[in-house]
């Protein structure tokens, strides 16, 4: 089988390659955000990270959407394709490669493979009639559609009839090997209801799919005749390999899949499952290169209870909500209140009360009267404590302890929710801890000692928590470990590896008296819910 365990030293992430066809909306913003998390997540842990992301750019839905403006598709696609760009920077999210399938390199590359297949003999001209959704840029079942002819998925779309002569590739030759690799790879697809999902769809006997299109010509000839374009899929799935070209590297397959490959994630959701986990493995099975490792489909981000999308005109725009809430807020409310795999849905009254709970009370509060105890009972200097002055009773350290093994495994699993919510107990046990114990009765009475050893495992806690929650909240992370006088930066990813590798700073124990407190001040701000007229 031609899939490899990879050491741990690499990790390959894509996300996927987004439709121009409209603005980008917090449904695509969603799988670009976990991608960063996990990116920052694998740099922490030391290892090298590309992190994929682009556009896809060809295809009858661009095409149309590019006549409807008067525009040239190129012109179109430059405009739209920016967009996203810049609002994964408005995000926070530092990706390494941007690939946008009208790159003229891409066009090498998807030859090369196209060869690859050909020889092999996996490519036929044959008769395609059926359903086809342009929203999906897919053929659909005449079963699958819902009243009127309309797309199970874009429900507001007809399907259109199709009866042309098509290229196809030759999937059904792939059946066995592809249920082989589900069987023996069972990492492959993930989460577990996704894999059940395609297994059984494969088991209900695949049929060849088309890969070329007449009467459309936006998108690259198909090599051996050019009379047909090459199918949006068949092209846009390649973009992964030609996004790990170096910048100015000449074009090639080979010289492409030197570093990087195989990829160890393709982050999707879950409505672009198949061509993922059943036609891209056997597209590559057929040009005899490694599968990726894993492919983690994603649920819908849903506003009331529909799937939010550019083609039914019911997206939230993230850019009004980064310029509302900043990046962070929005970052931590959907990696943290959704699991990962799940559809979840947008509420802004339920944004905001999880950021204030969490980050401003919880968080930001716990930091800020912590610090200003610190100044009041200890001069505004740490005090000189060690994690070895703390006995193994106290909670927090107990906590502490076992904390950063147990969120490393959360998102190792992707389940961010998972790890958030271990970190929000630890902060959560923290302001219990000094209600409990209330030092300032305490230094009352003249007990500097526990005084200061309640602080410091009360300030290390935080410090532990921020570090954690450094590849979801990187701003906020920085600014606690600012305050507690760490020249660390979270967006400086290859600094903060060398300065605060996760094998010391996940532990805890790292502060000490060397540190410089800086001036407290609040964190994260409390949001206002907005006054309804
Ligand atoms: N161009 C293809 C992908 C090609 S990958 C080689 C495509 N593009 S898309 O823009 O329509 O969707 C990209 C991703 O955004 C998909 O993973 C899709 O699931 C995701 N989302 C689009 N709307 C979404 C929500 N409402 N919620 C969550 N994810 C959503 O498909």
């Amino acid at each position: 089988m031609n899939l490899v365990e990879k050491t741990e030293k690499i990790f390959a992430l894509t996300t996927p390659l987004y439709y121009v066809n409209g603005l980008p909306h917090i449904g695509s913003a969603y799988t670009t955000m976990a991608a960063d998390a996990i990116a920052r997540f694998q740099r922490l842990l030391g290892n090298q990270v590309l992190l994929v992301t682009g556009t896809d750019e060809h295809g009858q839905k661009i095409q149309r959407t590019a006549q409807t403006k008067n525009l040239e598709p190129q012109i179109f696609c430059d405009r739209v394709s920016a967009e996203f760009s810049s609002l994964w920077e408005l995000l926070n999210i530092q990706y390494d490669r941007f690939i946008r399938t009208t790159d003229s390199r891409h066009e090498v590359i998807v030859k090369d493979f196209f060869k690859r297949v050909w020889d092999n003999g996996d490519i036929y001209l044959g008769e395609q009639k059926g359903w086809y959704c342009v929203s999906c840029e897919e053929f659909k079942e005449e079963r699958d559609l819902l009243e009127e002819k309309r797309c199970p998925i874009h429900t507001n779309k007809e399907v259109e009839w199709r009866d042309e002569q098509n290229y196809f590739f030759k999937l059904s030759k792939y059946q066995e090997k592809l249920e082989h690799l589900y069987q023996h790879h069972p990492d492959f697809i993930q989460p577990e209801s996704r894999r059940n999902e395609v297994i059984s769809f494969v088991k209900q006997g695949l049929q060849d799919f088309s890969i070329s299109r007449v009467n459309m010509d936006w998108g690259f000839g198909v090599p051996v005749d050019p009379k047909h374009t090459l199918y949006v899929w068949f092209d846009a799935l390649l973009g992964y390999a030609t996004a790990l070209l170096d910048a100015k590297e000449e074009a090639g397959l080979e010289k492409a899949l030197q570093k990087w490959w195989p990829i160890s994630l393709h982050l999707i959701g879950k409505d672009i499952l198949r061509f993922h986990a059943v036609y891209w493995p056997a597209m590559l099975m057929s040009a005899g290169l490694t599968l990726p490792q894993k492919v983690f489909a994603h649920g819908y981000l849903t506003k009331d209870g529909q799937k939010m999308g550019k083609s039914l005109g019911n997206t939230v725009d993230p850019i009004a909500l980064v310029e509302r809430y900043g990046s962070d807020a929005i970052r931590y409310y959907f990696l943290k209140e959704i699991e990962f795999g799940k559809d979840g849905d947008f509420n802004e009254v339920r944004f905001i009360n999880v950021l204030n709970a969490d980050l401003a009370n919880d968080l930001g509060n716990l930091l800020n009267r912590t610090s200003n105890m610190v100044k009041k009972y200890c001069g505004g200097n740490l005090p000189a404590v060690t994690a070895e002055d703390i006995p193994v009773e106290n909670l927090l350290k107990a906590i502490g302890l076992d904390l950063g093994s147990q969120v490393k495994v959360a998102y190792q699993d992707l389940a961010f929710d998972r790890g958030c919510e271990a970190v929000l107990a630890l902060v959560r046990a923290c302001n219990k801890f000094i209600d409990e114990q209330a030092p300032w009765s305490l230094y009352k009475q003249g007990q500097q000692d526990a005084v200061e050893k309640i602080l410091y495992a009360v300030l290390e806690s935080v410090r532990l928590s921020a570090y954690l929650l450094s590849p979801i909240i990187p701003d906020t992370s920085n600014k606690i470990y600012q305050q507690l006088g760490f020249e660390v930066n979270f967006n400086d990813q290859t600094q903060t590896a060398i300065a605060a590798p996760f094998a010391v700073h996940a532990q805890w124990g790292v502060l000490s008296s060397e540190q410089k407190l800086d001036k407290p001040q609040p964190v994260f701000k409390r949001i206002e819910l907005p006054k309804n007229d």
